[in-house]
């Protein structure tokens, strides 16, 4: 039994577009310093689900909860679809921060420029103390001697570690990454998962869409596998990763296993 209030409650999510049926009725809590490594075929959703709780994409219906307040207000004609207003949405949005697998950073800003970025134009904080802000954090990914480099002279690795640094700068209640490592080179996959390690160690809120199975066993809380528009199957890694219950979480660990040595 868990014995505090989630950070983010989430009932009856549903997500269509048009009528492919992608979120079909999620219930799903998070607790504070929870590590949820969310695994699912390609298609399946995960992109979905994490751009709805950070309403980058707008549930079709359901309801999500940040620390106890609701998102939204209940439509008049359909009580299960919210109405949801652009300040509301953009509060939101500063609490639950997203990393991407494409890194997204603007090519023409240096690697300070863009951590500062949120900072200055959506926190309104002022130039000096956002500086020092998004330094602490390139420090913490151990990116700030590259402070004045431009986005193109870096790595796929270091573009994304300074991406992290950029969505820790707002100091969101709930991190959001979206296949972190997918884009980048095998060698270059350490340094990320470096990252993401420490800031699962220091009791980060996080929900991970990932493919590194080795990751989500020893870092991750829960583990949660996506199909058929649910979460098919949900559990601790060792049951999810190693001991999975049903069929097409079974299969769909296989294909990672198939080649092991
Ligand atoms: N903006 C969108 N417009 C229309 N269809 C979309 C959009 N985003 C995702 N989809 C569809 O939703 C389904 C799930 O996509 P996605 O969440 O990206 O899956 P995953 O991240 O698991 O690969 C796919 O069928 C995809 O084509
Ligand atoms: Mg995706």
């Amino acid at each position: 039994m868990p014995m505090t209030a989630p950070i983010v409650r989430i009932a009856g999510l549903r997500k269509s577009f048009g009528d492919n049926h992608v979120l079909k009725g999620i219930d799903f809590d998070v607790q504070p310093g929870d590590r949820v490594a969310i695994l699912g075929s390609s298609g399946s959703g995960k992109s979905t689900f994490l751009r709805c709780l950070n309403f980058m994409e707008t549930p079709t219906s359901g309801r999500i909860e940040l620390k106890g307040r609701l998102i939204g207000k209940p439509a008049a004609k359909d009580p299960n679809c919210m109405t949801y207003t652009h300040s509301e949405l953009s509060d939101v949005r500063k609490q639950v921060g997203m990393v991407f697998q494409q890194f997204n950073l603007f090519p023409h800003m240096s690697v300070v420029g863009n951590v500062m970025e949120g900072l200055v134009t959506v926190l309104g904080v002022d130039p000096k103390a956002a500086r020092e802000r998004s330094m602490a954090q390139l420090e913490k990914v151990g990116m700030a001697d590259k402070a004045d480099a431009y986005p193109a002279r870096l790595s796929g690795g270091q573009q994304q570690r300074v991406a992290i640094a950029r969505a820790l700068a707002m100091d969101p209640e709930v991190l959001l990454f979206d296949e972190p490592t997918s884009s980048l080179d095998p060698e270059l996959v350490g340094e990320v998962l470096n990252v993401i390690k420490d800031l699962a160690q220091e009791g980060r809120t996080m929900l991970l869409v990932t493919h590194e199975l080795g990751f989500a066993y020893h870092y991750a809380n829960k583990v949660l596998f996506l199909a058929d528009g649910q979460f098919y199957e949900t559990g601790t890694p060792d049951e999810v990763l190693k001991h999975p219950k049903k069929e097409r979480t079974q299969r769909f660990l296989e294909r990672f296993t198939a080649f092991s040595f």
